[in-house]
């Protein structure tokens, strides 16, 4: 899976994401991702990519030009990769959008090319979002001073979906939110620590005591701490619990 970050600050996003378990997967080759300065496709003699906003407040905008320019040519150079017309998305992150989640990520993750658009300031005009974006997520209901963190956030959570990207240690399979769940505790050696022991069953050897007790440690977990999970995975699974 290719990843194509188009922001004012690739080397955020490349330091970003060169390290750690995303930096071994690109080394690898599971996954490709690249950062294009929206700034190189700028056609004002002064580089400049942004101006005020039409209308109230004090804001300033990306404007249409570049980032039409800087999508269109990497669109261009996808296509040309791939030697195939299949639309690719193009994700702008923005507070505005679908709060992104588990489902999501798993749907992004079957796409061979993923173009996220990272805005700055008050945002990028209108005009070009409308002509470009398919997909506009958020990551949260908050507000941050840049796209460039979300789009770390969502390509840490879709890459590590792409096969070969996580080691066995590492699984996604018993993740939270795999099945709808949190995940259960989890413990290492010592056996004892401040007193306190691990829980008697994980020693036990016996596989399906132990899948049922962390399967009742998750529920447990997420009606403790996520009742809006909790009360979607009953409705969709056992009424009884
Ligand atoms: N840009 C600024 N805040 C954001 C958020 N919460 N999600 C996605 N993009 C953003």
């Amino acid at each position: 899976m290719f990843f194509h970050v188009l922001t004012l600050f690739p080397e955020m996003i490349m330091e970003g994401l060169g390290t750690s378990i995303l930096g071994r997967a690109m080394q690898k080759g599971c996954i490709e991702a690249e950062a294009i300065n929206i700034r190189d496709y700028t056609t004002n003699k002064h580089q400049k990519v942004d101006d005020y906003t039409y209308g109230p407040g004090a804001g300033m905008l990306m404007q249409a030009q570049p980032v039409y320019d800087c999508v269109q040519a990497v669109l261009g150079q996808i296509a040309q990769r791939t030697g195939s017309d299949k639309k690719v998305r193009v994700v702008y992150v923005t507070p505005q959008g679908a709060v992104f989640d588990q489902k999501m990520a798993q749907e992004f993750a079957k796409e061979e090319d993923l173009v996220l658009l990272c805005g700055h300031y008050e945002g990028i005009d209108e005009r070009v979002l409308e002509e470009v974006v398919t997909d506009y997520v958020s990551i949260g209901d908050y507000v941050l001073t840049g796209g460039e963190l979300p789009a770390m956030v969502m390509v840490d959570a879709i890459a590590r979906l792409v096969p070969g990207v996580l080691n066995n240690e590492e699984s996604a399979v018993t993740d939270s939110f795999g099945n709808g769940l949190l995940e259960h505790p989890q413990y290492s050696r010592p056996q004892v620590w401040h007193d306190k022991e691990v829980p008697p069953v994980l020693l036990s050897g016996n596989h399906k005591l132990i899948e049922k007790w962390q399967l009742e440690e998750s529920i447990k977990r997420t009606k403790e701490r996520r009742l809006d999970l909790y009360e979607k995975w009953r409705a969709e699974h056992d009424n009884s619990r």
